[in-house]
């Protein structure tokens, strides 16, 4: 038998292979999501992170009946790039529930919704291009942007959602320099991480404002079904093309995905555009990954043939909204010097804490009391939104979620403590939503906790100058 070698440090290794890095690598940032979840899976942690759903709903019966019922050879062979025909149906339907009429022919599945956004942004992204985001935007859609080396632009959002007046000045600022964006990235309904909703008079805006400048967007809409008060309001898609012909829709690209509704484990999302457009992106997806899982998409198309798919959604409506209405109770009862917002769906809550609060620093803490959250500045690409923080409460249990809570108003008490004894004064709360402004030493200071690679890319960067 060989002898072990010891190991090596890794900044060692790095330097091995730094040279050999693309130069994009030096852009590409972790998804402090999955960084999270590598601490998360400790069963002493409460997480409050990960936005996942509670799979524990989903009837084990069932799911044994199904993947028993799965066809062998075809399940375990290729399938189409563009998704099995099963699937696509069933997409169809999925979103005529959301009053978008599509055909089947014009979706293409996608591995996860996030691969939706990844595909799109390969296919319209070089590098220095403008992306326009909400402020602040989904944690996972960071990563991807800036690994296409994409021009990032947020946009300030309150409780209904992107102001739409900051994008219209932002567009012409862009349009007296001869830039424009190659697409406006938005979470119209219960958005991730805000929490918030845009309301119908600026979805309306947004459509008409698409079609004035003839600018692409990507509506990602994973939370549209899990709404618990209010009404539904159309989606970007539905008000672009009414008639649900796919002529109509010249400016606006959906993505949904299976995560929410079904499981995210099978990693089915899709998207409709524009027909040009797709054509781009199936050749994409063949390039990534030539097609999505087939066993899972089969596993996917025997559980929509099995039955009405609607009441598991109605049953995980009624678990979230029951622990929605408990981290509501629990944040007013735990944490007094905190704003956030009241989400009428969806999995999340953005909490602002005082500005002199670092919720990356915060983090460390946290996780020392076995309490996760998502530190604000996952979900900015220029350092903003140190002092707020995104909650999940779908996943955890109802008394984990107000434990949780509770261990993390206890943190910021503390902070809040010693600013008022150091200062002498006493700290207001901050507006909800607020972004705050970028702290230069924020990326380094998440890159601490979190162990992120994108410390790796800079240090491989450097030596290769050196
Ligand atoms: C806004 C948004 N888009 C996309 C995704 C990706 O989901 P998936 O790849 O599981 O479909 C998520 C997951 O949390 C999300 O919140």
């Amino acid at each position: 038998m060989s002898a072990r070698r010891p190991p090596r440090s890794a900044a060692h290794e790095l330097e091995r292979y730094a040279g050999l890095f693309a130069a994009r690598t030096s852009m590409m940032r972790s998804s402090a999501m999955r960084d999270l979840m590598a601490v998360t899976v400790r069963p002493e942690v409460i997480s409050l992170a990960g936005g996942l759903p509670d799979t524990t709903t989903f009837d084990p019966a069932l799911f044994a009946r199904l993947t028993a019922s799965l066809p062998t050879a075809e399940a375990l062979q290729y399938g189409p790039s563009e998704g099995l025909r099963g699937v696509r149906e069933a997409i169809a339907a999925v979103m005529a529930a959301e009053d978008m009429e599509v055909d089947a022919d014009e979706v293409l599945v996608t591995t996860g919704g996030q691969q939706a956004i990844d595909l799109v942004t390969k296919a319209l992204i070089d590098p220095g291009d403008v992306i326009i985001a909400e402020a602040p935007t989904y944690p996972g859609a960071v990563p991807t942007f800036c690994a296409y080396e994409a021009n990032v632009i947020q946009i300030e959002m309150d409780a209904d959602g992107m102001n739409i007046d900051v994008l219209e000045e932002t567009l012409d600022a862009l349009a007296a320099e001869g830039r424009r964006p190659k697409f406006i990235y938005t979470i119209p309904t219960f958005q991730n991480p805000a929490g918030v909703t845009m309301s119908l008079a600026r979805r309306r805006r947004l459509v008409a404002l698409a079609r004035e400048r003839e600018l692409l967007v990507l509506e990602d809409n994973p939370y549209g079904m899990l709404r618990y008060e209010g009404e539904r309001l159309a989606t970007l898609r539905s008000l672009e093309s009414p008639s649900g012909s796919s002529d109509e829709n010249d400016f606006i690209i959906y993505t949904g995905t299976m995560s929410k509704i079904l499981s995210p484990g099978v990693r089915v999302g899709w998207l409709t555009a524009p027909r040009p457009l797709l054509a781009k992106l199936i050749l994409g997806k063949q390039s990534t990954d030539l097609c999505s899982s087939t066993l899972a998409q089969h596993f996917v198309a025997a559980y929509f043939a099995s039955g009405d798919w609607r009441p598991y959604v109605d049953s995980l409506r009624e678990v979230y909204h029951r622990r929605r209405d408990v981290i509501l109770d629990a944040l007013a009862e735990h944490l007094p010097a905190a704003s956030w917002t009241h989400p009428q769906g969806g999995l999340f809550i953005w909490v602002t804490l005082p500005e002199y609060i670092g919720t990356t620093d915060l983090l460390a803490r946290a996780l020392a009391e076995n309490v996760a959250f998502v530190p604000g500045e996952a979900a900015f690409a220029d350092g903003r939104g140190r002092n707020s923080m995104r909650l999940n409460f779908s996943s955890a249990k109802d008394d984990d979620i107000r434990e949780g809570v509770r261990r993390i108003g206890t943190i910021v008490a503390e902070q809040v403590e010693l600013f008022e004894t150091l200062t002498g004064t006493r700290a207001s709360r901050a507006e909800p939503l607020t972004p705050g402004v970028a702290d230069p030493a924020a990326g380094e200071a998440l890159a601490n906790v979190l162990e992120l690679p994108r410390r790796a890319a800079t240090e491989g960067r450097r030596s290769r100058k050196a």
